[in-house]
């Protein structure tokens, strides 16, 4: 009897390990934040979250330390070529900042709460606004390859939250408004500072998708009724997971490719990857006149 019980004790012990490294929380969250600020003491104000083949971004960071996903406790770690796993905290013109080199998605077989942990730790770390980057299939005629799409608003058809389940409220509310979860005022600085870069960028729709294959041409055509103007695979959650604690997010696509069945050519990794690269350097162009912008004070 007494084995019996103390079999049901471990077993139920294992189950909540297993729960909690797949699903981890808030605690978890204090955890990572912990062992982030140990060796930097500085308080980060934007996060900034890398996509496919962006890594080019990087670079702006100055007395930057680098952690790979495999050392900050809980992390999630990325399976995907073009998906470093790399945490960077580092000072961009005067302003410090973190930013996440590569993301975990639902395709990965990750839960949801894994796929925003990174994200919410950044705002644990007390961040005030999120820049998400992301590559993205171009449906609307103005979404061709190399040009920047600046998230107006999302369709999310991944069939899954991450703020559902049981409810966290040091999260933040259960049922968070949705209807100006891309900054208004950040996307304005960005269109304004795009224009004086001469970058090609429009605001537009972004539907996302769980992936991983890319779409069917059919998928595609009902898309563009819905209204998306560019098709991805991620980010949504994440600024879900942001909007919930209060941090203002501005969302950028380099458009890598035109989606499934608008062009003649197959759909390929390397080719996104190819393009987002490219892309990226325009893409660091205008992070970094916002990121100076945002560093003199101006909200
Ligand atoms: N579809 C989905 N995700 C993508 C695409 C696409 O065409 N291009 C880059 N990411």
């Amino acid at each position: 009897m007494k084995s019996e019980n103390r079999d049901a004790k471990l077993q139920t012990r294992h189950l909540s390990l297993v729960a909690r490294h797949c699903n981890p929380g808030y605690r978890e969250a204090i955890e990572a934040v912990r062992f982030l600020k140990k060796g930097w003491a500085a308080q980060p104000r934007v996060g900034i979250v890398l996509g496919s083949g962006l890594g080019e971004v990087v670079r702006k960071l100055r007395g930057a330390r680098t952690v790979s996903y495999r050392h900050v406790p809980h992390f999630p770690k990325p399976t995907v070529a073009g998906h470093a796993g790399t945490v960077h905290l580092g000072f961009w013109g005067e302003l410090p900042v973190a930013m996440l080199e590569g993301r975990v998605h639902l395709y990965e077989g990750y839960a949801p709460a894994a796929v925003v942990f990174p994200t919410r730790v950044l705002a644990l770390a007390g961040i005030e606004v999120l820049v998400v980057t992301c590559a993205a299939g171009g449906i609307s005629p103005r979404a061709t390859p190399g040009s920047i799409m600046l998230l107006s608003d999302h369709l999310n058809l991944q069939g899954a939250n991450p703020l559902a389940g049981a409810h966290d409220s040091r999260w933040g509310p259960r049922f968070v408004d949705m209807i100006e979860a891309y900054d208004p005022e950040l996307r304005r600085q960005a269109r304004r500072a795009a224009a004086r870069l001469r970058l090609k960028c429009f605001a537009g729709i972004y539907a996302a998708l769980a992936g991983p294959t890319y779409e069917t041409p059919a998928e595609i055509r009902a898309l563009r009724r819905l209204g998306a103007d560019a098709v991805g695979m991620s980010t949504v959650l994440e600024v879900i997971a942001a909007r919930q604690l209060g941090v203002r997010v501005l969302a950028m696509a380099t458009i890598t490719n035109r989606a499934a069945g608008l062009s003649r050519r197959p759909l390929s990794h390397g080719e996104v990857l190819e393009v987002g690269k490219r892309a990226g350097r325009d893409l660091a162009r205008l992070l970094d006149a916002l990121i100076r912008h945002l560093s003199e004070g101006r909200p």
